[in-house]
């Protein structure tokens, strides 16, 4: 039996700012997918416990024999990206709850490509999965989720840059909760508008160069692309920041870098909604929570906050722990 398992994450801070080539700072999180079954014969079989249907897809090329549910077609794109030398047969399930922006299809895709066989580095397995996202969807995303799981360490948040994807480690500090609330709104990527504000940030990137060099936004003359080349830029500063303020322990100032973080995405970069914005709120108001914001890409999904630990923990959210990379659990023969 393989059994590959890839987690989640949940981004601190430091969103739409992967596709500009800035900062970012996930963590793989204690919640993933799980691949687990036999490899054999010319063919990638795979079923799922969460949902009817079968996937079914020939390892050498060709279309699809059954795509199923619609996690089908990231199996799909990975097989026809990998290149398997060997079909599989085998199970998915996951701990994630989907479509909430904990990066559920970046976690499918390391878990499938770790079982049929990839050998690779961490950051080859990233941009695998990556460019399956665009094959699967159509939606050409950043490097941060898909190398937040396949580079997670227990414990430690990692600052990457997007640019040279070079990765340091910032340890969580100790007596901190990293909490996640739904907004209760799902979505995927590619019913958003994620593709039109990479255009938006092309059009900003064109008047005045690479948004993640620029000082400030001043010299921008279209007022959307400026406000949206505001949010990359004051993002980066705020991920740099962040950082800092993690390794003083310094939590208060964490926490307002997320609430200020949160009103650029709402305002400047246009990509919250009031349930986001109402959630948000909550948390910011609740004893013991030192700031909070949307993670990922927005227009639904979910909302990190960083809290101190031991306080009540708040409707609806859940804790999670910084956690380790994707892998292989078990070796054939197993
Ligand atoms: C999605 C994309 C990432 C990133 C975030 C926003 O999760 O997959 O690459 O752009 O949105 O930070």
């Amino acid at each position: 039996m393989i059994r590959a398992f890839a987690p989640g994450r949940v981004n601190l801070i430091g969103d739409h700012t992967d596709h500009q080539g800035g900062l970012v700072l996930p963590i793989a999180i204690d919640r993933g997918t799980t691949v687990t079954g036999k490899s054999g014969g010319d063919r990638v079989r795979l079923r799922s416990d969460d949902e009817e249907g079968q996937v079914e897809v020939r390892v050498g090329g060709g279309p699809p024999l059954a795509l199923g549910p619609e996690w089908g077609r990231y199996v799909s794109a990975i097989v026809e990206l990998e290149r398997p030398a060997r079909g599989f047969e085998g199970n998915v399930s996951t701990t994630l709850p989907l479509g909430d922006g904990l990066s559920s299809s970046a976690a499918l895709e390391l878990a499938v490509a770790l079982a049929l066989g990839f050998e690779g580095s961490p950051l080859e397995l990233a941009r695998l999965c990556q460019r399956s996202e665009y094959l699967a969807v159509g939606v050409p995303c950043g490097i941060m989720d898909q190398l937040a799981s396949a580079a997670g360490v227990a414990d430690h948040a990692l600052l990457i840059d997007c640019h040279d994807t070079s990765i340091n480690l910032v340890p969580m500090p100790e007596g901190v909760d990293v909490l996640i609330v739904d907004s209760g709104q799902r979505r995927s990527l590619e019913g958003t508008a994620y593709n039109q504000r990479l255009v938006e940030c092309a059009r900003a990137a064109e008047e005045v160069g690479p948004l993640r060099l620029l000082p400030e936004v001043g010299g921008i003359i279209d007022p959307v692309a400026r406000r949206r080349a505001r949010h990359v830029v004051s993002e980066i500063v705020r991920v740099r920041a962040f950082a800092d303020a993690l390794l003083a322990s310094d939590t208060q100032a964490a926490g307002e870098l997320m609430l200020e973080s949160h009103e650029s995405m709402r305002t400047d970069f246009e990509v919250s909604t009031p349930r986001l914005d109402a959630t948000v709120e909550d948390l910011a108001a609740t004893p013991g929570v030192y700031g909070a914001r949307l993670t990922g890409a927005g227009f639904g999904g979910s909302v990190v906050a960083l809290a101190a630990h031991g306080a009540a923990l708040p409707d609806g959210a859940i804790r999670v722990r910084a956690s380790a990379a994707a892998r292989v659990t078990s070796e054939p023969g197993d």
